[in-house]
């Protein structure tokens, strides 16, 4: 008995540390930079994965795109609390500052993106290829929407 309460608190004290630390990083503009810029890396990985079989680069591999769409479900939703007007002044970044004054516009293109993700997940798990490739491009046009509006050329 003891012992389960002194694990409860062990654990407890790990959430707690966790939730702090994470509060802490929220607090800071360069790391929420970071983890954003993170997010978006894995999305970049993960739907290149994608382009590389629905271009007939690498072979197919339905259970690879079901996977990686999957992934791009959870992933596209990751990027956006990091998009603080905080990080404004980051010196770390490609953001563009219209970010924070047209909003509206950054949301919704976000929100697009979510939506032509979640097609392309549906798409994987019928196993057409053809549905896998028309939902891949959809995708696409909405990452270069957003970059358009929202990026800074490098
Ligand atoms: C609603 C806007 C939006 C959408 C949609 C979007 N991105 Fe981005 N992306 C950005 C912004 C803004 C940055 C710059 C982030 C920064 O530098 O702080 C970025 C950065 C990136 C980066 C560079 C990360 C780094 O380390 O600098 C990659 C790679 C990327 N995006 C891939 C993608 C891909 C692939 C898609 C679509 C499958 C996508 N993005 C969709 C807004 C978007």
């Amino acid at each position: 008995m003891k012992k389960k309460i002194i694990g409860a608190a062990v654990a407890l004290g790990l959430f707690g540390g966790v939730a702090i630390q994470a509060y802490a990083q929220q607090a800071n503009p360069a790391a929420q930079v970071n983890q954003r810029k993170a997010a978006m890396t894995l999305v970049g990985k993960y739907f290149g994965g994608i382009g590389a079989m629905v271009q007939g680069r690498v072979p197919y591999d339905a259970q690879v795109v079901q996977r990686n769409a999957d992934f791009l479900v959870a992933l596209s939703q990751m990027p956006w609390d990091g998009f603080d007007p905080a990080t404004a002044t980051a010196t770390n970044t490609r953001a563009k500052p219209e970010i924070y004054k047209d909003t509206a516009k950054f949301k919704a293109d976000g929100d697009s993106f979510q939506t032509e993700v979640t097609k392309l997940a549906s798409a994987a798990r019928s196993g057409d290829q053809n549905a896998v490739k028309g939902a891949f491009g959809a995708v696409g046009k909405t990452c270069q929407v957003c970059h358009d509006a929202f990026r800074t050329a490098q």
